[in-house]
């Protein structure tokens, strides 16, 4: 059963998503010595990124405990402007006492099926292969209802084999690599952010329509053990 919390402003949004972080990185890391995380892209999460830069987070967070990647990336280098790795470099990891053996960035230079076996690879690395289960994955979700690269009709949406895919998004006219749901509701907690009157329409078919993840690939996120989280503003929430 998914938690939806509302929030008056985004900003008030931003730091309970930021106090939200900070208290699953402590439980984790009381549990078994790390945190691992998986960030969103886009542009909702980066007020969270920047609170968790600040120095009273740093009281909150042991970042040397803590090993950060992405549920999806949009295939561009690390320095353009659009990569969602840049985005939470700029906004937090260029700031925090973060080893750069903690950060598992996907290869957005590489070609796209390389990088995304690469990645698949990453993550079985640092797993036990037996409990590959993120301690927290943050997801966005577009106002078409898409949520990291799982966009919809695209096949990505049931891919139940592999755990990270690379896929042509024909309506980016763009190669995406993305997390898969299999991966996404493996995790102990997954939240998203969502911010915005714009997605407030969306956002009721999500939560209350019928089931047509085709349709609305948020609607694939249910994981099977973990926490589904709804971290929304009153804008996103002006149709619940
Ligand atoms: C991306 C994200 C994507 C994002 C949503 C919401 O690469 O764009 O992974 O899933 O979370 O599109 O984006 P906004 O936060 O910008 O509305």
């Amino acid at each position: 059963m998914a938690i939806i919390q509302t929030y008056p402003t985004p900003d008030e949004l931003a730091r309970a998503a930021a106090d939200h972080f900070a208290a699953l990185s402590q439980e984790a890391i009381a549990n078994h010595s790390h945190f691992s995380v998986a960030l969103a892209g886009g542009s909702t999460p980066r007020a969270t990124y920047e609170i968790l830069a600040t120095i009273e987070y740093a009281q909150k967070v042991n970042w040397e405990r803590v090993h950060v990647f992405w549920g999806d990336e949009r295939m561009f280098s690390p320095e353009h402007e659009d990569s969602n790795y840049r985005l939470a470099a700029d906004a937090m990891l260029k700031v925090i006492p973060i080893s750069k053996d903690n950060i598992h960035r996907i290869l957005g230079e590489a070609k796209p099926q390389d990088a995304a076996r690469a990645y698949e690879g990453t993550i079985r690395e640092f797993f036990n292969p037996h409990t590959t289960s993120f301690d927290l994955i943050l997801l966005g979700m577009g106002d078409d209802g898409h949520t990291a690269s799982l966009f919809p009709g695209t096949m990505a949406v049931h891919e139940d084999t592999l755990q990270v895919m690379a896929h042509f998004v024909e309506k980016l006219a763009a190669w995406r690599v993305t997390f898969t749901p299999r991966l996404i509701n493996a995790a102990k907690n997954v939240t998203f952010l969502v911010s915005g009157e714009r997605k407030a329409r969306r956002l009721r078919q999500v939560l209350v329509g019928p089931y047509q993840p085709e349709v609305l690939p948020a609607q694939i996120v249910r994981p099977s053990r973990g926490h589904l989280r709804w971290l929304i503003d009153e804008a996103a929430a002006l149709h619940l």
